[in-house]
């Protein structure tokens, strides 16, 4: 019989960005999220006294953690994704010691965590870095950034040694691809070279993370963190078939190095054949070797690659773009729904490293209304997470090992592409909206009910 194991972690996946809120409090500097008000994609904003954004009180989880955590306990989650704030425990990423204050409000976490029973998975960085390491340092286009950030790993790691035992590193490391700034802190326009050479310094630094884990946490797993962008052929044109074997190839990059401890050979071939000369050095390539534990990544989407210009109308997701599936149906942002594609993708991930799977964000954007007796009735979500879950099932029925599944946004969070309040994925509903109005109320949505049940049965209560 289809089952889930008894040791699948269920829950949820959140980021420090988008929802705690207290941007300036307790000592935390400036990140790069921080000055981009409008979201991964809108213009940067230097924060002058007066100027706000809606990501400055998000929705108050800083404050408001023990009463959101007592929600997801009642769902019976065993395991949240959080991430921490590099900017709390580092204000301006150099700077000579850590801010305790910072570090203490994530011991508080924890430790309501832990009297909850729920794991936290945690992330090191979510589309997030010290703005201060931008302005002075030009990002992690400079090699400095990689020991700033090892020294920030390490603080963490040692500090929260017997709390925390289920790490990522960086969040949609491929990411920086499409959005340079969100991802490695570099401007929109710069160089391919450019964006490489800070990519290969955070996959530096991404191993030396690892290393570090294994050496202060011994009996703890660290994972990456992939934006799964599935591409189809969006036909069987031998030419539509190898320009997607490419365009997969161009996020699985970052997998393959984080996984098999090295450059693949395609890779190289890239750079050369578009003229990009990184500066690897051989200690570079001995730290590569450490790789990660297991593998964890987002999924939402998945689209069609042609190598016919005529068919040049793309679809646009929070980051990628892509040309649209004629047989799919979209979400009112447009996203493609698609939950085979969760199937193929965990089998593609296995079948590639053959390393435990992990899925780490999942869900659906949509604007919730309360009824008239303040009720969310979003069918629609439960219909969504419900295909997507049988298609877990069934990749785990393959013989793909997944380790968990923590769905994007638990609770209604701050978009990351628009910092927008209004696309909400959560179970519970928080009262703000767009412009900031609103009481930070939190209520269940009747999607609360129907994910709590398929917890409580580990997943036997899922519509075939
Ligand atoms: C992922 C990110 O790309 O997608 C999250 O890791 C983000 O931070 C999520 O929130 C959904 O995207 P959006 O733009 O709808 O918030």
């Amino acid at each position: 019989m289809k089952s889930f194991p008894s040791t699948f972690l269920w829950g949820g996946a959140l980021a420090a960005n988008q929802v705690e809120g207290a941007y300036r409090e307790e000592g935390k500097g400036l990140s790069t999220s921080d000055v981009q008000p409008q979201g991964i994609f809108g213009p940067i904003v230097e924060r002058e006294p007066g100027s706000s954004s809606i990501k400055d009180i998000a929705i108050d989880f800083y404050h408001r953690y023990p009463e959101d955590i007592k929600l997801f306990a009642e769902m019976g989650f065993s395991c949240l994704r959080v991430s921490i704030a590099w900017t709390r425990i580092f204000p301006n990423g150099d700077d000579p010691q850590p801010n305790e204050a910072g570090l203490a409000f994530y011991d508080r976490l924890f430790d309501e965590l832990a009297a909850h029973r729920i794991t936290p998975l945690v992330t090191l960085s979510h589309y997030e870095m010290p703005w201060s390491l931008v302005k002075q340092y030009g990002g992690w286009g400079n090699r400095q950034v990689i020991d700033l950030f090892e020294r920030y790993a390490r603080t963490v790691f040692a500090r929260y040694q017997h709390k925390v035992k289920r790490w990522l590193t960086f969040n949609e490391i491929n990411m920086s691809l499409h959005a340079p700034m969100t991802g490695v802190g570099l401007p929109d326009g710069s160089s391919k070279s450019e964006v490489y050479q800070a990519i290969h310094h955070q996959l530096v630094a991404s191993a030396l993370a690892v290393n570090a884990c294994h050496e202060i946490i011994p009996d703890a797993q660290i994972g990456n963190m992939l934006l799964g962008g599935l591409m189809y052929p969006l036909t069987c044109k031998p030419d539509d078939v190898f320009k997607t074997l490419q365009e997969n190839r161009s996020w699985q990059f970052f997998g393959d190095v984080q996984c098999r401890g090295s450059y693949p050979g395609y890779m190289l071939r890239f750079f050369r054949d578009n003229g990009i000369r990184l500066d690897i050095t051989d200690a570079d390539r001995q730290a590569l070797k450490s790789t990660v534990d297991f593998i964890s990544f987002s999924y939402y989407m998945t689209g069609c690659v042609t190598a016919d210009e005529a068919h040049s109308q793309r679809a646009r997701s929070n980051i990628l773009s892509m040309v649209p599936n004629p047989h799919l149906a979209s979400s009112e942002w447009g996203w493609q729904i698609d939950p085979v594609g969760l199937r193929t993708l965990l089998n593609v991930l296995w079948d590639r490293y053959q390393k435990p799977l992990f899925i780490v964000e999942n869900g659906l954007g949509a604007k919730d209304e309360p009824d008239a007796a303040g009720m969310v009735q979003d069918d629609y979500r439960i219909s969504y997470l419900n295909d997507h879950l049988v298609q877990v099932r069934e990749a785990i029925d393959d013989g793909v090992e997944v380790l968990g599944y923590t769905s994007w946004g638990p609770i209604d969070l701050v978009s990351a592409s628009k910092a927008e309040l209004s696309k909400r994925y959560g179970f519970i509903y928080v009262d703000r909206d767009d412009s900031g109005n609103g009481s930070l109320a939190r209520s269940r949505k009747k999607s609360f009910y129907w994910y709590k049940e398929v917890i409580s049965t580990n997943g036997a209560s899922l519509k075939q």
